[in-house]
């Protein structure tokens, strides 16, 4: 397995967003934050011949961080042609040429419509945050999304989000087994930014989801 800090090393070839969209908020996920939930999902067993799907995928920052623990397969879902190219790029730049990038799927797609049909997938999601535009739980269509898919999710959200994460989780039958916080640190890219670089307190959580 490979270690925590040669993954977030390996990551730091992930390029960003050319031109990021504020509609989408396109952020990159760092590179740490990857490497630190795949490491944890590697070592609690949600990766090892596992559907993947990283539901927002942008950079694909998250699917090639769980691609470098050598799971069954992994799925990047976004809305947005031009990122699902770039992650495409991405990957490529990280595992070298075909094959290893080709084990990578990316697939356009909504993610409030369940667009991977996978049991018992494990999906990792840095959906967005909703909070610059007023429109709070943003992200609750990707926990929808991942109640629906996964058996288990990773998902990171802005700080405070503890409690609306439990109470959505008890009431689709998931259970918040592990909740850590993580420094988020965005640069200056959206007009609506006043300061140069800030720092974000992020939120992750796993959740195991009942499966009937
Ligand atoms: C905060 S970014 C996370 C990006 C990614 N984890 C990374 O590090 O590059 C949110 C991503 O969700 C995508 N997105 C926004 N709304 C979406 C939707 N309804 N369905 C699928 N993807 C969506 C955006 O295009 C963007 O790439």
């Amino acid at each position: 397995m490979p270690s925590r800090r040669a993954v977030a090393r390996r990551l730091e070839s992930v390029a960003d967003f050319a031109e990021p969209s504020p509609a989408l908020e396109q952020y990159l996920t760092p590179p740490e934050i990857a490497a630190h939930v795949a490491h944890l999902a590697d070592l609690q067993g949600d990766l090892r011949s596992r559907t993947v799907v990283d539901l927002g995928t942008g950079t694909g920052m998250l699917a090639i961080a769980a691609a470098c623990f050598d799971p069954g397969r992994v799925v990047g879902v976004d809305v947005d042609p031009d990122a699902l190219a770039l992650a495409r790029d991405n990957a490529a730049a990280v595992f070298g040429d075909p094959p290893a990038a080709d084990a990578l799927q990316w697939v356009r797609g909504d993610a409030a419509r369940s667009p991977i049909c996978a049991p018992d997938a494990t999906v990792l999601s840095n959906p967005p945050f909703g909070a610059q535009r007023g429109n709070r739980h943003a992200d609750r269509a990707f926990l929808e999304t991942a109640s629906e898919v996964g058996a288990v999710s990773y998902t990171i959200h802005n700080e405070g989000s503890r409690e609306f994460v439990e109470a959505f989780a008890a009431d689709a039958g998931g259970t918040v087994t592990h909740a850590f916080r993580a420094a988020f640190p965005i640069e200056h890219r959206f007009d609506f930014h006043e300061a140069e670089s800030r720092e974000l307190a992020a939120e992750v959580f796993r959740i195991e989801w009942e499966r009937s």
